[in-house]
């Protein structure tokens, strides 16, 4: 299948999803995320033990969702993207292999929701991270929410949230975003050998480990419907609407 916005690749039983819409430093848009969703779902996953993420763009994982595209999005077209988002990455975080997001810039807004639906995040020191919604009058609506909340906690959460701000690979590492470091020179290497430690395990006992920490996450999945809801009361703000409009002017 011919893709857009992605490139998918396999070496020695490990798949590459390589996000490759460079120009626009990797935002995604409702096509970019199908485009993933229908990889994601078309992969046979007797054929690869795990999965990375990465990115063709010198300067960022992603950027996060299409801000041009959403702002023309009225209330109930962001709830669909918000809840089309949700599936799209509750499918990557239940996928039965191990997964890593590997960055090299930023990871922003749903970027950063993106990587964070993977087991793990490996970044260089090039690594910037962040959830600017709320500058922009919403909030994060692809599960980032509830996602980094079970990653990091509430403390971390809400000053990443409500600062909007932008930090650096060190922050991330210290704050339990990243999960590991490697110099930017050798990530690629050192990631492999690191999934290769992974993989020397079971493959079986891995499945069945993932399955039952998913289990305690997805319990609380009803959040999901919340979070796009409260998602498209935003498109239904004023400030919200012209905060986005600006983005370009
Ligand atoms: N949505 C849509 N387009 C985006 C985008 C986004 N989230 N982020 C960047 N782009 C586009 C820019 O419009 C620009 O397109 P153009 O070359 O056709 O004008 C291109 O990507 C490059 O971005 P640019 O802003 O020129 O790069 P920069 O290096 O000066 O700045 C950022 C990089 C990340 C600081 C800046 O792009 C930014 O703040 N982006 C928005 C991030 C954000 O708020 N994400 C959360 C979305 S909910």
């Amino acid at each position: 299948m011919n893709y857009e916005n992605i490139i998918f690749y396999t070496s020695n039983r490990i798949g590459c999803l390589v996000l490759n819409r460079v120009g626009k430093l990797n935002a995604l848009n409702h096509n970019f995320l199908s485009e993933i969703y229908q990889l994601l779902k078309n992969l046979d996953y007797n054929d690869i033990d795990c999965l990375i993420i990465k990115s063709n763009s010198e300067k960022a994982f992603s950027v996060g969702a299409d801000i041009v595209e959403m702002s023309n999005m009225k209330g109930e077209d962001a709830a669909n993207y918000s809840l089309f988002g949700n599936q799209v990455f509750d499918f990557l975080e239940n996928l039965p292999i191990p997964t890593v997001a590997v960055i090299n810039g930023y990871a922003l807004g749903g970027g950063l929701e993106l990587a964070i639906a993977c087991d793990f995040i490996i970044t260089s020191e090039r690594g910037k991270f962040g959830l600017p919604e709320v500058g922009l009058g919403i909030i994060p609506g692809f599960g980032g929410i509830k996602r980094l909340y079970a990653k990091v906690g509430e403390n971390s959460t809400k000053r990443i949230i409500f600062s909007g701000e932008i930090i650096d690979y060190l922050e991330a590492k210290k704050l339990g975003i990243a999960d590991l470091f490697f110099p930017f020179k050798e990530i690629d290497e050192k990631t492999r050998e690191f999934i290769c430690t992974i993989l020397s395990n079971s493959s079986f006992a891995l499945s069945n480990a993932k399955k039952c920490i998913q289990y305690m996450k997805n319990k609380e999945n009803e959040i999901n419907n919340y979070n796009s809801r409260l998602f498209e009361e935003c498109f239904n703000n004023i400030d919200s609407i012209n905060r986005m409009k600006s983005f370009k002017k």
